[in-house]
Order: structure tokens, then C-alpha cells, then sequence
């Protein structure tokens, strides 16, 4: 096997992609107390919430409040998605943020459904974003969604990935995070699609932002991780689902991949335990138990060794 990395970095989106994902809208305190739990863990980056169309996603209405309320704990970075240039004015005004996310789909029809137009005209209103975060000093992240699969359009070329990612970046964003959104992508592809898009930009411009909807998370991080990708995306808890998938989990759980990657001697900074009482407020909240395996096993085994020694 090639040499790991030896630390990565998580990018924490649990309070956004989680939650948007939940069927139950949780309450903004105990958003509020998730994130301020969270910020304790050791994450640098934590994406907050979202400023699109309350229409849209209902779960997320409150984000101004949420991102006041929160506690900014120096050296965390606090993002939020923003899918034109009335969300930008919310988050950066509004909400004092200084880290925003654009996003758009590789594949047109999932860009149409999410965002209500084409790839095409994406890029002209992320334009104006761009030239208003340029002028502001906002950084910019960017989302490519569907980029190992689609759910209305099923394969996605992987020379599409590439072309969509590198308009991304000629925009200027800092990292392009490609999604396997509905989680249908497999180990064999993510490392192609990464090393495909490498050839145009430095790996660590690349993130993965990955779903374990069908059970495969873990392996394309790891996958990902082989091919030199060093920022990975996750909700801790595996909080959240999947809008296509009624019942399926959500991205790739943090404290999994935090566990996993700390076992293979791959830093991540990260507290697991803190994870999982950061996941405990929200499942408190909505009274569901969250999807994570590493959660489960962790609380037994505690629990089991309580007994023991009783
Ligand atoms: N925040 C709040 N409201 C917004 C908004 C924003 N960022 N952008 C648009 N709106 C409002 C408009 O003010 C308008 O309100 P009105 O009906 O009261 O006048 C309404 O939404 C329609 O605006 P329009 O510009 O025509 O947008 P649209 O209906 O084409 O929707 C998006 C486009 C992008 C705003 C919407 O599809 C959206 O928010 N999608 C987000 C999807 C998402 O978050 N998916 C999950 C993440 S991958
Ligand atoms: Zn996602």
C-alpha cells in the first residue's frame, strides 16, 4: 500500500446536511447546544447551516439565529451553504460569517431539481457570489453534488466531474468537495475521479464529501485517502438521511471515520467521545436513535463494562 497521509482534515456538516436530512426539524437550542458541542471536539471547520429557500428546506429556516446564538470558538471556521446571491448577503450580513459554500450537481437534471436551473446559469449566479466574496474577503468553498452518480440521470462521466470542479475552481473557491450525494459511488471510481481530477489541480484543493446511504462510506474515504485526498466531509452521528432514499443513512459518520482513520495512525485531531455527545443532544431532541455503528458500539461496550465492575 502507498504511503497514508499523515493527518487530515474534517469538514463537520452534520448541523447542515444532517439536519436538513432529518425528518424532524430539531428545535434551534438544541441546534445551538450541537454545535457548541461540536466546537469542543477539536473540528476546524464546522458548516453551520444553510441560507437557501425556507421553502426548500424548512429544517434549516432559523439559520440567522443559529449562527448568532452559536458560541464561534477561536481557530473553528463556521460555513453555510449558499445557493445565490440573497444567501450570500444572509450569511455574510446577516450572519457575520466569513466562509461560505457554493453548490451545483454534475449532472444537470439533480441541478435543476435542487436548484431550480441549469448547470449553465449556476455558474452565472455563483458568479456574482464570487465577485462578492472576492470584494468582501469571504472564502469560498464549492459543492459538486452527483459526482458518482445521479439519481434521475444514473452514470455520470467522470470527464463531467473534472469540467464542472475545474469551473468551480477558475470561480475561486479554495476546495471543490466532490458528493456522493445519494451514496452510490464505489471505491474503484472515487480514486479514479480523484487521480482524473488531480491531473488539473493540487490534491488538497479536493475534498470528498461522502454518503453511506448503501453501506460504502468507509471504504471510498479510505479510497480517497490512498489516491491522497485530505479533507473528507462527515455528520457526526450519521445524523441525517436521504431525500431519494426514505429510511437510508446519511453522509459517512464522523466519529466512524475519526475512529477509523486514528486506528490506521491518520491524525485527525478530533474527539470521538465529543462527537457522540454531540449526537446525543440532537437524537435527544427528535427521540431517534442516530444511525452511527461507532456510537452504538461505543455506548455497549461502556455500558457492559459498567456492569462488570458493579
Ligand atoms: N434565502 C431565502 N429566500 C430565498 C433565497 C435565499 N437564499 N433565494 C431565493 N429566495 C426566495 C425569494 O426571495 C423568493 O421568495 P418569494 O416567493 O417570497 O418572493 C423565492 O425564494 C423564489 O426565489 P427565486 O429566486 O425564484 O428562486 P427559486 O424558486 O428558483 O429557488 C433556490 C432557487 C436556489 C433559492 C432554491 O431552489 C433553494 O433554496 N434550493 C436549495 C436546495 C438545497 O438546499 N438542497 C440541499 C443542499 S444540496
Ligand atoms: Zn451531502
Amino acid at each position: 500500500m502507498s504511503a497514508l497521509p499523515s493527518r487530515v482534515t474534517i469538514v463537520e456538516v452534520g448541523p447542515r446536511d444532517g439536519l436538513q436530512n432529518e425528518e424532524a426539524t430539531v428545535p434551534t437550542d438544541a441546534k445551538v447546544a450541537f454545535i457548541d458541542r461540536l466546537s469542543d471536539s477539536g473540528l476546524t471547520h464546522i458548516e453551520a447551516t444553510a441560507f437557501v429557500s425556507p421553502k426548500a428546506i424548512p429544517q434549516l429556516a432559523d439559520a440567522e439565529e443559529v449562527c448568532t446564538r452559536i458560541t464561534r470558538k477561536p481557530g473553528v471556521v463556521y460555513s453555510a451553504l449558499v445557493p445565490n446571491i440573497k444567501g450570500y448577503g444572509r450569511a455574510t450580513e446577516g450572519a457575520e460569517l466569513r466562509d461560505v459554500a457554493i453548490f451545483l450537481s454534475a449532472s444537470e437534471t439533480h441541478n435543476r431539481r435542487n436548484i431550480g436551473c441549469s448547470v449553465n446559469e449556476a455558474f452565472d449566479r455563483y458568479r456574482e457570489v464570487a465577485e462578492a466574496a472576492e470584494r468582501d474577503g469571504v472564502r469560498m468553498r464549492g459543492y459538486v453534488s452527483t459526482a458518482f452518480g445521479c439519481p434521475y440521470e444514473a452514470h455520470v462521466p467522470i470527464d463531467r466531474v473534472v469540467d464542472v470542479s475545474r469551473r468551480m475552481l477558475d470561480l475561486g473557491v479554495q476546495q471543490v468537495s466532490l458528493g456522493d450525494t445519494t451514496g452510490i459511488g464505489n471505491p474503484v471510481q472515487v480514486a479514479r475521479t480523484v487521480a482524473a481530477l488531480a491531473e488539473h489541480t493540487p490534491v488538497d484543493t479536493i475534498a470528498l464529501h461522502l454518503h453511506d446511504t448503501r453501506g460504502t462510506g468507509l471504504a471510498n474515504a479510505l479510497a480517497g485517502l490512498q489516491t491522497g485526498v485530505t479533507t473528507f466531509d462527515a455528520s457526526t452521528g450519521g445524523l441525517g438521511g436521504c431525500p431519494y432514499a426514505p429510511g437510508a443513512t446519511g453522509n459517512v459518520a464522523t466519529d466512524e471515520l475519526v475512529s477509523m482513520f486514528e486506528q490506521m495512525g491518520v491524525a485527525t485531531g478530533v474527539d470521538a467521545e465529543i462527537l457522540l455527545q454531540s449526537a446525543e443532544i440532537v437524537a435527544a431532541a427528535i427521540g431517534r436513535e442516530p444511525p452511527s455503528r461507532y456510537l452504538k458500539a461505543t455506548r455497549a461496550t461502556q455500558a457492559r463494562a459498567r456492569e462488570e465492575s458493579a
